[in-house]
């Protein structure tokens, strides 16, 4: 099976189109590099073994998607293609609301005209904006709380309306929890230019890039204070995406996560105990926007894919802090 992956220099996108090729899938990558580095396709090939095909090409541009269909049997799509920065979202919503949604428009009219009907969509838990509660559950009303929320909101809603009137079309919307860690060759993983996650800047601290972790809020009804999170390795979600593409037909919804709660100072502990480091930590006011707690139920994929996360935070603090230290050359 040929997969289009467009995003796929990515974070999320080159872990997965490892393992899609690893599992025998024929992959090519599109990718106008906003966001990532060309380079990243060398690393997938030297990790597989394998070579894929790379076009460097922005999803505004409907002519150059039309190339990249004309010139290959694309069989489905995953889409990871986006810009995802929340606070960025709030500053240039046109931007956000042009780059995701006229982009995903763009890719949907081409993938019709090519009779190409199978899309797997990355959907994010922002979605449920502020939860009545949890663990959180697809059937959950959804509300956003920023533009980049609401482009996601937007999209499924776009593609829930494309399957009503179009029976031929499969669709299924994965609706990340938080993606840290990275792959074991420590050749990919999250490289922001400027780290707004919790991770990334755990990652800064320790390396002393900069004087302390800034813990936003000490006073959330949470065991300790602190935020709680659902964090998921990325190769567990690159699995999910193997796993959704196996069990297409109609349009599905899925969380992916691991279903547990980790505090930030669960993830700081985690990660100072199985990397032998330091992290220095300031306490501040709560982030504007921010809940105290949002973590998945993830009994459905479990249930309907067969798939369930394996890899505990032990394991995506390590792999974190592998990727950092041979990439910080
Ligand atoms: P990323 O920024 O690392 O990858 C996205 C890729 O899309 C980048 O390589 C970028 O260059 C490319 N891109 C952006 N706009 C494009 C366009 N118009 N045409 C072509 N390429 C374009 O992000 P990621 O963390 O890998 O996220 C992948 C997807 O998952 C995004 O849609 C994101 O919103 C979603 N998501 C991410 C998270 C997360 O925490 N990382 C959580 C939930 C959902
Ligand atoms: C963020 C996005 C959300 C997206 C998700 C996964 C915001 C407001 N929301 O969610 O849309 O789906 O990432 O990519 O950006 N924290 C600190 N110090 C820091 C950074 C974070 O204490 O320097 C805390 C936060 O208060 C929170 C937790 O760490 O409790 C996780 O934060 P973050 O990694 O930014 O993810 P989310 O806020 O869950």
């Amino acid at each position: 099976m040929k997969i289009l992956v467009t995003g796929g220099t990515g974070f999320i996108g080159s872990h997965t189109s490892v393992e899609l090729i690893e599992k025998g899938y024929d992959v090519i990558i599109l990718d106008n590099l906003c966001n990532s580095d060309a380079s990243v396709n060398s690393i997938i090939d030297s990790i597989t073994n394998k070579s894929h095909v790379f076009y460097k090409t922005d999803l505004l541009d409907e002519d150059g998607i039309e190339r990249v269909f004309s010139e290959n049997e694309i069989d489905a799509v995953i889409h990871f293609a986006g810009l995802k920065a929340v606070g960025e979202s709030v500053q240039m919503p046109l931007e956000y609301y042009n780059n995701n949604i006229t982009g995903t428009l763009n890719l949907l009219k081409v993938m019709r005209a090519h009779g190409c009907k199978k899309l797997v969509f990355s959907s994010s838990a922002t979605v449920y904006g502020v939860p009545k509660s949890v663990p959180i559950k697809e059937d959950f009303p959804l509300s956003t709380t920023n533009p980049y929320g609401s482009t996601k909101l937007m999209i499924e809603r776009i593609l829930t309306d494309l399957c009503a009137a179009d029976k031929e079309f499969d669709v299924t919307l994965l609706r990340y929890f938080n993606p840290v860690g990275a792959h074991p060759s420590g050749l990919l993983g999250d490289n922001p230019t400027h780290p707004n996650n919790l991770m990334p800047r755990i990652v800064d601290a320790a390396l002393g890039k900069t004087e302390a972790l800034t813990v936003y809020g000490t006073d959330y009804p949470t065991r300790d204070g602190t935020g709680v999170r659902d964090y998921i390795h990325v190769m567990d979600l690159a699995h999910g995406h193997i796993k959704a593409l196996e069990h297409m037909g109609g349009m599905k919804i899925y969380n992916l996560g691991t279903g547990n709660g980790q505090s930030v100072l669960d993830l700081v502990k985690s990660f100072e105990r199985v990397n032998g480091v330091k992290v220095p930590c300031v306490n501040m006011p709560r982030r504007e926007g921010d809940v105290a707690e949002c973590y998945a139920d993830a009994s459905k994929a479990e249930r309907e894919l067969g798939w369930k996360a394996t890899r505990d935070v032990d394991d995506m603090c390590r792999s974190t802090w592998n990727f950092a230290l041979k990439s910080r050359k």
